[in-house]
């Protein structure tokens, strides 16, 4: 199947049109500035260009940095708040012209991964997370995703643990590696004590840089960088799509 994916960021929303049998790009992906403030209007008329950049008349799928019910944005951590209650999946269809189909971008990414990335054929429990603006999560047991997890959230000594060890905390704090290291590896161990996983895989932007702090990390788990690197946003949101159209059975909501 074919299907245009779509991650929408704090700094960047990409996009690329994706061939879910082998988790593969089938065009370069575009990249547009996340507008600001990220106004649901304002975002979708983005990802309408981005479409029309690949003159995509296919099904689309797409990830939020949100919570995701239905289709329907549940919280707004590092996103404009106008978009709590925003029906996403209907707003995109009529942006775009699209059958749409909406999830959690670190849920996105963890079906990539384990499709087709670190985590393959990994059975038990397995937790992914994106450290990027934010901390996101995805949570698979036996392949199976328990969807918006959250766990960026966590307090860590009266701290949420997103705005102390996210990326862009250590970006705007000027951190070492090792001083970050020792936060992400806090909070990881906080994880791995809570979830006893089998394997964690730390994705997000600076899963490329992953020799870098990978090293500062001691932990009981194994962990390991996502493979796909910053494609795995794409690529999971496309097979979000499939899989979502698959457990329904119909076609998605046109526009
Ligand atoms: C949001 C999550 C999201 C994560 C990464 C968090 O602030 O609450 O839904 O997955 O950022 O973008």
């Amino acid at each position: 199947m074919k299907v245009l994916g779509i991650d929408v960021g704090g700094s960047g929303i990409k996009g690329a049109p994706v061939d879910t049998a082998r988790g593969a790009l089938l065009a370069e992906r575009h990249r547009i500035a996340t507008p600001q403030p990220a106004t649901p209007k304002a975002v979708a008329r983005t990802i309408a260009e981005l479409s029309a950049h690949f003159d995509w008349k296919g099904p689309l799928g797409c990830g939020l940095p949100t919570v995701v019910l239905n289709g329907a944005v549940c919280t707004a951590a590092n996103i404009s708040r106008r978009w709590l209650g925003v029906d996403a999946r209907r707003l995109l269809a009529d942006a775009t012209g699209c059958e749409v189909s909406v999830i959690n971008d670190a849920d996105a990414a963890g079906y990539a991964e384990m499709h087709f990335g670190a985590g393959r054929r990994q059975a038990g429990v397995v937790v992914l997370v994106t450290l990027g603006t934010g901390i996101g999560t995805a949570l698979f047991v036996n392949g199976h995703l328990v969807s918006n997890t959250e766990l960026g959230h966590i307090e860590i000594d009266g701290e949420e643990a997103e705005a102390w060890a996210a990326d862009r905390v250590r970006e705007a704090k000027g951190l070492s590696w090792k001083k970050w290291g020792k936060r992400v590896n806090a909070y990881l161990t906080r994880l791995e004590n809570l979830l006893w996983p089998e394997l964690i895989i730390v994705g997000g932007g600076v899963s490329k840089r992953a020799d870098k702090f990978l090293p500062h990390l001691k932990l009981r788990t194994p962990v390991v960088a996502a493979k796909l690197l910053n494609d795995a946003g794409i690529i999971g949101a496309a097979l979000a799509y499939e899989h979502e159209r698959r457990r329904s059975g119909q076609r998605l909501t046109l526009g």
